[in-house]
Formats: structure tokens, C-alpha cells, sequence
């Protein structure tokens, strides 16, 4: 224990056990939770909680920023504790409750989760667990390696937990910007000019008589899991890049680019790796999370800066971080998310948004979120915060998912997450679709010929051609084949279409 972090001395009463601070839990509470991406969440309080249902049932509201590591989604999930969810998850067995609808599960754009706890849209936080560095001498908290919505959650909260993580060096204070927008109708301009500009404090400014517990552990963050890059993912990054340098080239951007966003994952990461092989330099970034390949760019100087909500790094990455703070200091901020995602800072900034899709279809609209239309992955995440808002907004895919079987161009997506007026450039390892000052007609030839894969091809280009010609319209589409591609799957466990005989079984199975 290290008491020298509580610097509001009034405070070194309130320390405890983790099993005693999660008393402060009771059945039917909002808890609002640190925690982004695997980055900056509670470690011991919600394993005491879970520990604790087992013999003591328990069903709470877990509000976070997006995704929490250790495990925590699924010991909260597998002990029952977790009635509802938001605003973002990643982990398998939690996925696996929402599926079987046992957990209610909030999907959300990550900008909005705390506008609409302030609006009392949502029910009020009654407990915030927040994980920190150290309480400053006012009673502070200063976060770790994510802000995500502890700004909003401690302000909130009837009571707050401080977990302070002693494996967290105290030279992370300085790295946080802490800012709250005022309250609506009379709230003014967030008054952020440049990513790297500064206009908040560097801790959470909070009522110490609210803080009730304060936990110590030593767990580092668990190390991101995204894979490296592959020949696909390397493809998608050669399009991207060679599209960017033509804008730059036409006059459209200057050479350092605008700021750029990019989401989760191992695509992303990949298409973010892609930029040291780029004659780019100078770039900024604006964006929700910082994955290894942002720090990668930090250090070859291609990036100037990095603003993010939060650093989610394997790990060898984060212990680079740690150790050298001093370097990163001066090149990172780490933001609440409602002002990383800020749709009026999006707009402001002209950002550049490179987000992932699970699928598209031929007119452009994106499906981020739904396998086959009606089972969650992980959430729309800060996506739709950032494309909607985007002077350009990027989705990238892979142009086939599992081997082969499922194309990511399909003739209708069945869940829409980014509507096709909020989606410029299509890429697939395949090539890359330009869709600005296109119709939706022309958007879908010019979709199918540079994104799809050839196996698909010839039948997007059938389906797109029967539906001119027996519906027409402004979008043509034959409603009662559009999602056959994904009813096939669902049948058949693949969306290629059986040859001509197996075809006629098919039918006649079915009749
Ligand atoms: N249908 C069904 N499954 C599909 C699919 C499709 N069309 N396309 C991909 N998948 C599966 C893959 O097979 C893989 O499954 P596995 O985990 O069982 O192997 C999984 O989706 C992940 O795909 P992968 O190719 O590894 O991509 P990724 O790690 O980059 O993740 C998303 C892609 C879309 C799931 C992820 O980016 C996401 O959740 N995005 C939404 C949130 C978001 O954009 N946040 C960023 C804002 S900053």
C-alpha cells in the first residue's frame, strides 16, 4: 500500500479491501466503471463483485467507457451479475447472454452514453468505480491509461471507488485532459482548435467527500489482442495510402493530411501500420483509442501527435510507453470520449475516419455490428460518432470472411449501422471504391468491380442488373431476394451459390 498516492490526506481512511468496497454495490444499482478498450478499467472491485455472487446474487446496470479487460465482462456475465450493458463490449461469453437475450445490452455511440446520463435519459449512476494513478491534494482523481466516461461517471456517481493501480507509474499525470462540456441549451463551443491543443485539467475534479472507498491493486492492463498484419490487411493499407497521396496531389488536403481517426481491431491496426511504408509525414490523429500502430508512427516521427480517449497496446508497446513517458508526454492526450468522439469537433477538425465493417452492400450502407443481420459482435463502438462527421469517412473489410464463405459485398446489408449517406470510400484488399458525387446506380457498379471478391462478383453484378431492370427506382433492390445471400448462409453455412443441380435439391428439400 502506498498512501504517498492519496494526497488529500483526509482520504487515508477511506482505504479497504476490495471485498468491503464492493459492498457498496447492491442489487439494482447503476455502476459506472472505468475502463476503454482493455485500458484504464477496475481490476479488483469487479472480481470481488463477482466473487461476491456467488453466494450473495446481485443484478446491476454496468455502464463503461467500451470494453473492460481481465476477464471482467465475462466473470461479471457468468456470475450473473450483469443484467444490462452499455455502451460497448468485446467478450465472448457476455456476447454469448446478449445472443440468448439474458443480458439486456445497450448499443450506443460512444459519444452519447454520458449527454444522455446528464439528461437523465438514462437511470442516474449510483456507485462510479474508477481506477487511477493518484487523488490529487483536492481530492482529484487522476486517471490511468484511459479517461473514457470516469469524468462524467465520478461527477455523477451518489459515491465513487478509487482503485489506485500501483503498477501504473505516477508519471502518467499530465497525460489527461480533462474537460466537461456545460449543461444544454446554454452550453458553448468546445473551444478545441487542434488536436494537440489543451482546455481542461489533468485529473477528474470531484467532491472528496464522495469518494467511499479507495482500493489498491497492482494489475497492469491486459495487453491488446489484435493480430498482425496479414497480405489483405497490408493490401487495404497500399489503397488507402495511394488514395491519400492523390488527394494531397489533387489540392484536396495538405501533405500532412487532416487529423486522422482510426477504430479498433486488427484491420484498423493494420491500415495504421500501413502508413510507414507512406511518403506521409507529419500526420496528427484525433481519435477514440491508440493501438500499437499509433505508438509505432510516434516513433518514427510520421506522427506528430495523438489525442485518444484511451491506449490500448500489447504489450511490449505498453511497457515502451510506460518507461519512456517523458517522450510520449509532449506527443499524447488522453480525452474524455464525449470530447474525442465529439461529433462538433469531428466536423470542426475535418477528420479522416477509417473504421471497420463487418459487411457492406452494394449501394454503400455499412454493417458493423450484426452477424447476419441479427446477432451483436461488439457494438457500433465511436464509428457512427466519427463517420457521420467525417471529411472523409474510410470503412475498410476484408472482402471474404470465413474462407470464402461469407462475401463482406452483399446486395442488402440486414443491419445498417452507417447509412450510405455517411460512407465516402469503400476498401476492400480488393481495391477501393470512391463513392463521393456518386448516385446510388453508380455507386453500386463502381462497388462491386473495385470491393468484391471475384467469386462474388459476377453474381452482385447479376443481382444489381435484375434489380434495375424489374424494380428500378432511385436504389434499385428485389426485396425478396436481397437478403437470400445471408439466408443462404444461415442454411447452408456459406452465401456461394450451389451448382444448377444442387440448386434444384435445395428446392425441392425445401418444398
Ligand atoms: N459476417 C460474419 N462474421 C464476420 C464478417 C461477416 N461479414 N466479417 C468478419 N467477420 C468475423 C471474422 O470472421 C472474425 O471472427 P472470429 O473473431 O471468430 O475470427 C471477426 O468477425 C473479426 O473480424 P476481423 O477480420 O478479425 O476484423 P477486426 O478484428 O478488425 O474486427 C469488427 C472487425 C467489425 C468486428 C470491429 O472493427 C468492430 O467491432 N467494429 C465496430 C466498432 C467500431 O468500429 N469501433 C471503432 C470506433 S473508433
Amino acid at each position: 500500500m502506498s498512501l504517498t498516492r492519496i494526497r488529500h490526506r483526509a482520504l487515508h481512511g477511506k482505504v479497504m479491501s476490495a471485498a468491503q468496497a464492493a459492498g457498496f454495490i447492491r442489487d439494482g444499482m447503476t455502476v459506472g466503471m472505468s475502463g476503454f478498450t482493455r485500458a484504464g478499467d477496475c481490476k479488483a472491485v469487479p472480481e470481488a463483485l463477482a466473487a461476491r455472487a456467488a453466494h450473495d446474487p446481485l443484478h446491476i446496470t454496468l455502464i463503461t467507457g467500451a470494453s473492460l479487460g481481465h476477464d471482467t465482462d465475462r466473470l461479471l456475465a457468468e456470475a450473473g451479475v450483469l443484467a444490462r450493458r452499455l455502451p460497448f463490449q468485446v467478450d465472448r461469453s457476455l456476447r454469448r447472454k446478449i445472443n440468448a437475450g439474458e443480458v439486456m445490452f445497450i448499443d450506443q455511440h460512444l459519444s452519447e452514453t454520458v449527454e444522455q446520463l446528464r439528461s437523465h435519459h438514462l437511470a442516474p449512476i449510483d456507485v462510479a468505480v474508477i481506477e487511477a494513478v493518484a487523488i490529487t491534494e483536492t481530492g482529484g482523481i487522476v486517471p490511468t491509461t484511459s479517461v473514457g466516461n470516469s469524468a462524467q461517471f465520478a461527477q455523477q456517481a451518489r459515491q465513487v471507488i478509487v482503485e489506485i493501480n500501483l503498477s501504473m507509474p505516477e508519471a502518467l499525470e499530465g497525460l489527461h485532459d480533462i474537460y466537461v462540456p456545460q449543461d444544454r441549451p446554454a452550453r458553448q463551443p468546445v473551444p478545441l482548435t487542434s488536436p494537440a491543443q489543451r482546455i481542461g485539467q489533468p485529473f477528474i475534479a470531484v467532491d472528496p467527500s464522495r469518494i467511499a472507498a479507495i482500493v489498491f491493486t497492482d494489475k497492469p492492463d491486459s495487453p491488446s489482442n489484435v493480430l498482425p498484419p496479414d497480405d489483405e490487411t497490408r493490401a487495404i493499407a497500399g489503397h488507402i495510402n495511394r488514395f491519400l497521396m492523390d488527394e494531397v496531389h489533387a489540392g484536396r488536403m495538405p501533405a500532412t493530411l487532416h487529423p486522422l481517426q482510426a477504430g479498433i481491431g486488427t484491420i484498423a491496426n493494420a491500415v495504421l501500420q500501413g502508413f510507414e511504408d507512406s511518403d506521409l509525414q507529419g500526420l496528427t490523429m484525433y481519435s477514440e483509442v491508440l493501438q500499437d500502430s499509433a505508438i509505432a508512427l510516434l516513433d518514427s516521427g510520421k506522427l506528430a501527435f495523438a489525442s485518444a480517449a484511451s491506449m490500448t497496446l500489447s504489450e511490449p508497446v505498453y511497457r515502451r510507453v510506460i518507461e519512456n513517458l517523458d517522450f510520449y508526454r509532449s506527443r499524447l492526450v488522453l480525452r474524455p470520449q464525449e470530447i474525442s468522439n465529439l461529433p462538433e469537433i469531428v466536423r470542426r477538425f475535418g477528420i479522416i475516419a477509417l473504421n471497420t465493417a463487418l459487411e457492406f452492400d452494394i449501394y454503400g450502407n455499412v454493417n458493423s455490428t450484426h452477424v447476419n443481420g441479427t446477432h451483436m459482435m461488439n457494438g457500433i463502438g465511436g464509428s457512427g460518432d466519427f463517420a457521420r462527421n467525417a471529411h472523409l469517412s474510410i470503412f475498410v473489410s476484408k472482402s471474404v470472411a470465413r474462407d470464402g464463405d461469407i462475401s463482406s459485398v452483399v446486395p442488402m446489408v440486414p443491419h445498417v449501422d452507417h447509412t450510405e449517406h455517411d460512407v465516402d470510400v469503400l476498401v476492400t484488399e480488393m481495391g477501393l471504391a470512391d463513392l463521393r458525387g456518386l448516385a446510388p446506380r453508380e455507386r453500386a457498379l463502381r462497388v462491386i468491380e473495385h470491393c468484391a471478391h471475384p467469386d462474388y462478383r459476377a453474381d452482385l453484378k447479376d443481382y444489381f442488373q435484375r434489380a434495375c431492370r424489374r424494380a428500378g427506382g432511385q436504389t434499385p433492390h428485389l426485396l425478396d431476394e436481397a437478403y437470400s445471400w445471408h439466408t443462404r448462409y444461415a442454411r447452408t453455412q456459406t452465401m456461394r451459390r450451389a451448382p444448377a443441380r444442387a440448386r434444384e435439391a435445395e428446392v425441392v428439400l425445401a418444398g
